[in-house]
């Protein structure tokens, strides 16, 4: 039995892309492993977002090289490859940064693994001979016609990829050269992969990509397209699937249509990611967001009128260059505004080949990391006076998995916070009322109620 480790880095797209690469290497005669010094090969998918995700990258390859010369000097062998946005990006150049690196696979081919796998194998003497080793195309057929059948990871919560790539070239972002253009994949394909992982017990799907707002999947008849609002819709006609969420969206899609069918449809839970990036109207500019801070405030407005127990998540960067302390201060407005329960900061970080990387108004260091922590503590402020707001509240949570106390699960609420019970394992899985006692930090914690 041959054993492979698979190390997922990044955002949900490669999570996903994780998984379906465990599935077709199961398919192929390979078991899992959750360490990698038992593994025949090592899969790492990797995230280029930032700087130091990428660095995280060889940090992690180094460990794995000393395990491979260990097992050589024992006479085994062990095989390395890099899958994700940092194989796409550096292609051939990672081995020649990491010449223990066997394989180097971009976003878009890694059903062409088992394939590169077998040529690896028999053509072992030809050292040197590079065009096999590196794959980094983007194909006309998606890699999803070439997968095998879905396996639910864990019995509550899934993702369903809907969507691949990205048009919109934010000016600070890699995602549109890593992922490749825009695919939304058909809605009979995505009805049948949601069927086969509810009836493997999933309760929730995060249906997911890089701008899912903007989805148009071929319609079922195979004659015109889907909006999400209308997927939403077809996908909560499931039996079985109790909640639906999506991530990420953008402002420039988000429709009056979708806002009624948080309205409308009990499945699609009350929280919506919406990443702003910036509160001012002139870095939004500059980022090549294509919308303004009015935009985005009255696309709150109308989520808010149209389902009033909606809560906002985001994602936020500082120092893009040329932000200025107004600029920054448009942030923290905006935050001060809308009150997001939930989010994500990041300072800007150069990413080779992107138009802001070359920007000469590079902000210092220094002054990203004060506008960070500043940010940062706004954040936290309103997400624990949210999380305090629901103590005394009786919600259904839905447990994923164990926890680090004997005898305790983790659940998502409605509104993605962690809750912290203590539970019999039988309800991993399951959806159960708790009653919110406390809330700390990031979480809040419950009791089972009847
Ligand atoms: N497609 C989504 C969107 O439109 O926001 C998510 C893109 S990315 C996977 C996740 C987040 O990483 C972004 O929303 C942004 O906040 C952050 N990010 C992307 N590029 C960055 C950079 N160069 N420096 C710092 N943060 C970055
Ligand atoms: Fe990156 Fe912008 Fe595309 Fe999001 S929408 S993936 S931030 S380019
Ligand atoms: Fe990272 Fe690629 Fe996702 S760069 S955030 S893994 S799309």
């Amino acid at each position: 039995m041959k054993y492979v480790y698979v190390k997922s880095q990044g955002c949900d797209s490669n999570l996903y892309d994780s998984n379906r690469m465990k599935d077709l290497l199961e398919h192929h005669g390979y078991a899992l492993t959750d360490v990698y010094t038992q593994a025949d090969l090592i899969v790492i998918n990797t995230c280029n977002i930032r700087e130091k995700a990428a660095d995280k990258v060889y940090s992690e390859l180094g460990r794995y090289n000393i395990y491979k010369k260990k097992q050589r000097s024992e006479g085994k062998d062990v095989v390395i490859v890099v899958a994700g946005c940092v194989g796409q990006a550096e292609g051939a150049l990672m081995r020649e940064r990491a010449p223990h690196v066997d394989l180097v696979l971009g976003s878009q081919v890694y059903h062409k693994l088992p394939e590169m796998l077998e040529r690896l194998k028999r053509d072992k003497a030809a050292e040197g001979e590079e065009e096999y080793r590196v794959n980094t195309h983007f194909p006309v057929e998606p890699k999803f016609d070439f997968l095998p059948e879905i396996k639910a990871r864990q019995k509550g919560s899934a993702c369903l990829a809907i969507q691949e790539g990205c048009d919109k070239f934010c000016t600070f972002c890699c995602v549109p050269y890593t992922r490749g253009p825009e695919y939304s994949r058909p809605v009979a394909d995505l009805v049948k992969e949601a069927r086969i992982l509810v009836d493997q017990g999933v309760k929730e799907l995060l249906l997911q990509g890089q701008n899912v707002s903007d989805y148009r999947g071929v319609a079922p008849s195979g004659r015109g397209s889907y909006s999400l609002a209308h997927l939403c819709l077809e996908l909560a006609n499931i039996q079985g699937l109790q909640r639906l969420r999506y991530s990420s969206s953008h402002p420039r899609d988000m429709t009056e249509d979708l806002a009624r069918v948080h309205r409308d449809c009990s499945k699609v839970m009350p929280s919506l990611h919406l990443p702003v990036q910036s509160g001012s109207n002139s870095v939004l500019q500059r980022m090549n967001r294509k919308h303004t801070r009015e935009e985005y405030l009255d696309i709150y407005a109308m989520f808010v009128e149209m389902q009033p127990d909606i809560k906002f998540s985001s994602d936020f960067i500082v120092g893009f260059p040329g932000e200025t302390e107004k600029d920054f201060h448009d942030t923290l407005d905006l935050v001060h505004r809308v009150q997001f329960t939930r989010s994500y900061s990041f300072a800007y970080s150069k990413r080779p080949g992107t138009p802001a990387a070359s920007e000469v108004l590079q902000v210092p260091e220094d002054v990203k990391k004060e506008r960070l922590w500043q940010l940062q503590r706004t954040l936290d402020d309103y997400e624990a006076l949210f999380n305090k707001s629901m103590v005394g509240r009786k919600v259904p949570v839905l447990f994923n998995k164990r926890g680090r106390k004997e005898g305790q699960l983790v659940g998502n609420s409605m509104y993605m916070q962690s809750v912290y019970v203590d539970a019999p394992s039988k309800l991993l899985g399951e959806i159960a009322p708790v009653a919110l006692t406390h809330s700390g930090g990031h979480g809040m914690g419950g009791v089972i109620v009847g």
